[in-house]
């Protein structure tokens, strides 16, 4: 098979609005990329630098078997990122995405979304054992989705005509409290135990989210910021009833939420120290930057910034 020359595929963050882990368990999420974005490039050669080889070896895999080839021909690997790694903004799905949009370009076969898809959700249930695959939905296909699993092998993806409402994007401030103790694939695996344990009390968190993230799909397209701080806080709430909030983090929201505002994990979180990224929410930013700069006694200076949101998804950068 002929390969092309030097190719640069990108795929943006993402981040939860809302219907993290309740995604889990077949609830909706209203999810959005971020403008944040990783690039994986291949070109002709054969330098694959030693960090990059097993997610190599297994990207490689699932190309193979898809295009029933025998060997993929050799080549040079190099990856890029703005995006933080394990903080809640899908760094892993964009590497996926990129990755497999990136070796089928080299090998001139064409891609669909949908391909891309297929393919990048092999490689994110090889990362997180049982993905809901709304981070990869968000990743792949860009803007605002509404996603939501049926069943494991089928997911309804709908990408959102609307963009969230200017009045609510301009006051939201991202805090990243740093890469959590835990992966995603620990924090799925521990609310997994508690449905074991505790169904009734996993059951009633799941109905809770998806009343709520049906309440925020109007709320974000009018700019309803009474309901949206609502539901931002009910949302964050809910989230900490199933234990995947530290303590540290509670009180950062907490001083948000006292200060007037809302604010939220925006992907598995956390147990036992930092939570990766809050989506924060305040009619001052300054506030929320405030909070983060000084949020408790001797205390970090928490990295915060803004991003543009509902960019478009896997791109093809460079050929
Ligand atoms: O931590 P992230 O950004 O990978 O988000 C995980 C979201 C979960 O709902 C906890 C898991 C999933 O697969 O949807």
């Amino acid at each position: 098979m002929k390969s092309g020359r030097n190719i640069t595929v990108s795929a943006p963050a993402k981040i939860h609005l809302l219907g993290e882990h309740s995604s889990v368990y077949g609830k909706p999420a209203i999810l959005t990329s971020v403008d944040l974005r990783l690039k994986v490039t291949i070109s002709q050669g054969r330098t694959i630098p030693e960090e990059l080889k097993k997610l190599q070896k297994l990207i490689d895999r699932i190309v193979k078997t898809e295009l029933k080839l025998k060997k993929i021909p050799l080549y040079s690997l190099e990856i890029s990122s703005d995006i933080p790694i394990g903080a809640g903004l899908g760094s892993s799905a964009a590497v996926s995405a990129a990755y497999v949009g990136a070796l089928l370009t080299y090998l001139r076969v064409t891609w669909s979304l949908e391909r891309i898809y297929r393919l990048g959700f092999k490689a994110e249930e090889v990362f997180h054992g049982n993905p809901s695959g709304g981070d990869l939905a968000t990743v792949v296909f860009g803007g605002l989705i509404w996603f939501r699993r049926e069943t494991p092998t089928l997911k309804l993806i709908q990408p959102l005509s609307f963009n969230i409402s200017s009045k609510l994007t301009k006051r939201f401030v991202l805090i990243n409290t740093g890469t959590p103790k835990e992966s995603t694939r620990d924090l799925v695996a521990m609310v997994k135990e508690l449905y074991t344990k505790k169904p009734k009390k996993v059951e009633n968190f799941s109905n809770y989210q998806e009343k709520l993230v049906k309440e925020l799909l109007t709320v974000i397209k009018e700019g309803n910021e009474k309901e949206f701080i609502r539901i931002i806080r009910e949302g964050e709430r809910n989230l900490e009833s199933i234990g995947v909030v530290s303590k540290s983090s509670k009180e950062i929201i907490m001083k948000i939420e006292e200060a007037g505002g809302a604010a939220k994990i925006c992907g598995a979180g956390g147990k036992a120290e930092a939570t990766g990224v809050l989506l924060c929410y305040h009619k001052q930013k300054k506030v929320v930057e405030n909070i983060a700069k000084a949020y408790s006694k001797n205390r970090y200076n928490l990295p915060y910034f803004s991003a543009k949101l509902g960019v478009e998804g896997v791109k093809l950068e460079k050929i």
